[in-house]
């Protein structure tokens, strides 16, 4: 289970993010909504270490990770899936995912089958350059480079952004495997909507950087969800 307590961040004099609190836990997706500029990316960049926090805490299985730099963070577990994809344009699809292996032991620096079972697209096209291949099979290499990764907690940021609808549906598909299997906790930075609304077992809202609902999917009805991200 990881714990984000009473979070505070700035960039520079600036405050972002006042005293945001939520969980995700294992087999569980814990959306994170709410409109432009509201701090969703600073939320996961300061979770996978790549921006300090200035205050608050951040815990993994019990162990408080006291202010990880974004190798630690991945060393605990904390994979992260950047909004825009961040893949290396130059590397192929094969060299991209052998990125992942950085945080883990020589002993398990093969990619698995199961990556391509999930993105069987991935396996057409291993040779292929990064940045040869469209923006929807971006992200998915995007995702299973996370993935090599064997994460304890996903952190997904707009997965959806700017990919057509068919390609949504197959990264749907897999963050609802990856869910039930019950092993990987996801927060699912998401601005569709029903997109999220369909995976979520935990809403946390956001509104200029402090959260205005933090409650379980099953105690938030649509109407509710719809007024709170709007504002
Ligand atoms: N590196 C930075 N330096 C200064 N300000 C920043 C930096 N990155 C983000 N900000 C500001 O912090 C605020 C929150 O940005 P953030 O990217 O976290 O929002 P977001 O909710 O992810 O937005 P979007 O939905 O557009 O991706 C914004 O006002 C943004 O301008
Ligand atoms: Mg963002």
């Amino acid at each position: 289970m990881l714990k984000v307590d009473n979070l505070t961040l700035h960039y520079g004099a600036s405050q972002i993010l006042w005293g945001v609190s939520l969980t995700a836990r294992p087999g569980a997706v814990t959306a994170v909504m709410g409109t432009n500029g509201v701090g969703k990316t600073s939320l996961l960049r300061a979770i996978a270490g790549r921006h300090p926090y200035s205050g608050g805490t951040i815990t993994l299985g019990g162990q408080v990770l006291d202010h990880p730099s974004a190798a630690q963070a991945a060393q605990a577990g904390i994979a992260y899936v950047p909004q825009g994809r961040e893949i290396f344009p130059l590397l192929t699809v094969t060299e991209n995912l052998q990125t992942g292996f950085a945080c883990l032991p020589k002993s398990d620096h093969h990619i698995p089958d199961r990556i391509y079972d999930l993105f069987p697209v991935l396996k057409q096209m291993k040779n292929r350059r990064g940045g040869d291949l469209s923006g929807g099979q971006q992200q998915q290499l995007a995702i299973a480079r996370a993935l090599v990764a064997r994460p304890k907690v996903l952190l997904l940021d707009e997965p959806t952004e700017g990919i057509q609808p068919n390609i949504i549906k197959q990264i749907g598909k897999v963050i609802e495997l990856l869910r039930d299997e019950g092993e990987i906790a996801i927060i699912l930075v998401e601005q569709f909507f029903d997109f999220a609304y369909g995976l979520a077992d935990e809403f946390c809202v956001l509104n200029r950087g402090e959260v205005v609902l933090n409650q379980p999917a099953s105690a938030t009805p649509r109407e509710v969800l719809l007024e709170r991200v709007s504002i």
